[in-house]
């Protein structure tokens, strides 16, 4: 069964009938992101029952991971749309975490995808959405990890840097009390990039394969397949809508492969695979806004016109500009 979904990229599957058939041990990363509750068209699991609903598929990849593999879990809190918690945020994410912790997963850490372009809305009394979680879980004491390969560049000079470098007098004791040795700080290489991942929402993961509207852009998945799977593993997507997984983990040398229970989705991951086109152009959210030269200008305009009617075709300038 893993043979061939890791052939075919993206099978078309319930991922509750073919995840009993992985074999014991056999995946080094789970990356996904599972349907959310009630949210799209594609799926509806009501945040009261979610719990009830991820549970069994939690035990299957656990029983399926490698000692030193992970289950590494995006997923959406959502704001209840009725009952006792209506307008509230509906804790169906922090119960399912501490339900997959109990079950047996480790829960290493708590990662926040920051969209530093997270698209406006009206959304009550609070602001947009612009993070999700992405949730860690390792399957045994010794994870595979390589920090190495999702370092960030260093925030200073490269004259402080060749200081340093140069800095014999090693440990130096703070007067917080930390006794950090500062010659080494700068020699990794880069900087460790932090639990929250900055990654800008793009064109390609709005399109979506198959008409996806919920393909989470490449860069995240990136982040994660690099620090939690070596090259050569095993990389596996049960939810796999428009393939983001198994796009990305192939291009990094993983043998990757995922389920889609949504025919068109199936075909247009594989689509995706086929063509691997890099999902690197970012949304940019574009407002239409005058500069106070223009607005005055405009004024005048519209001051000297007597029906005031020719504002709208007499605009001097007209400048957009990023949110
Ligand atoms: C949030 S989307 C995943 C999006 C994906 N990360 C991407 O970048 O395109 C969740 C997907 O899980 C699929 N799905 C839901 N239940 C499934 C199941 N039992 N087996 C396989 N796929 C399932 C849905 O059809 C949906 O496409």
């Amino acid at each position: 069964m893993l043979a061939a979904l890791l052939n075919e990229g993206v099978t078309w599957g319930d991922s509750s009938e073919w995840l009993p058939a992985t074999p014991s041990e056999s995946v080094d990363l789970w990356f996904t992101s599972p349907p959310y509750a009630d949210a799209r068209a594609y799926s509806r699991i009501h945040p009261d029952r979610y719990v009830d609903w991820f549970l069994p598929y939690g035990k299957l990849m656990l029983e399926a991971t490698k000692d030193t593999g992970w289950l590494v879990l995006n997923i959406k809190n959502r704001v209840a749309k009725s009952g006792p918690l209506q307008a509230q945020r509906h804790p169906y994410v922090y119960k399912l975490v501490l339900a997959l912790q109990e079950q047996g997963w480790r829960w290493l850490e708590t990662y926040i995808w920051f969209k530093p372009n997270a698209v406006p809305g009206k959304f009550g009394p609070r602001t947009k959405d612009s993070f999700e979680y992405v949730y860690a879980f390792a399957k045994g004491t010794k994870p595979y990890f390589d920090l190495d390969t999702i370092r960030v560049p260093y925030k200073t000079t490269s004259q402080e840097i060749e200081r340093r470098r140069l800095d014999k007098l090693g440990r130096r004791n703070t007067e917080a009390g930390f006794g950090r040795d500062r010659t080494t700080t700068y020699l990794r290489g880069g900087a460790d990039p932090g639990n929250v991942v900055s990654v800008p929402q793009t064109y390609n993961q709005h399109k979506g394969a198959g008409g996806h509207t919920a393909a989470m852009p490449e860069g995240l998945a990136e982040f994660f397949i690099k620090a939690c799977s070596p090259e050569g593993g095993v990389v596996v997507d049960p939810f796999a809508g428009s393939g983001t997984t198994a796009v990305v983990a192939r291009r990094l040398g993983r043998r990757a492969g995922g389920l889609e229970i949504h025919k068109a989705f199936v075909d247009g991951a594989r689509e995706r695979l086929r063509l691997d086109e890099p999902d690197n152009e970012h949304v940019v959210i574009q407002l239409a806004y005058l500069d106070r030269w223009a607005a005055s200008a405009l004024i005048r305009v519209a001051r000297a016109s007597p029906r005031g009617g020719s504002a709208r075709t007499a605009r001097p300038d007209y400048r957009t500009g990023p949110l």
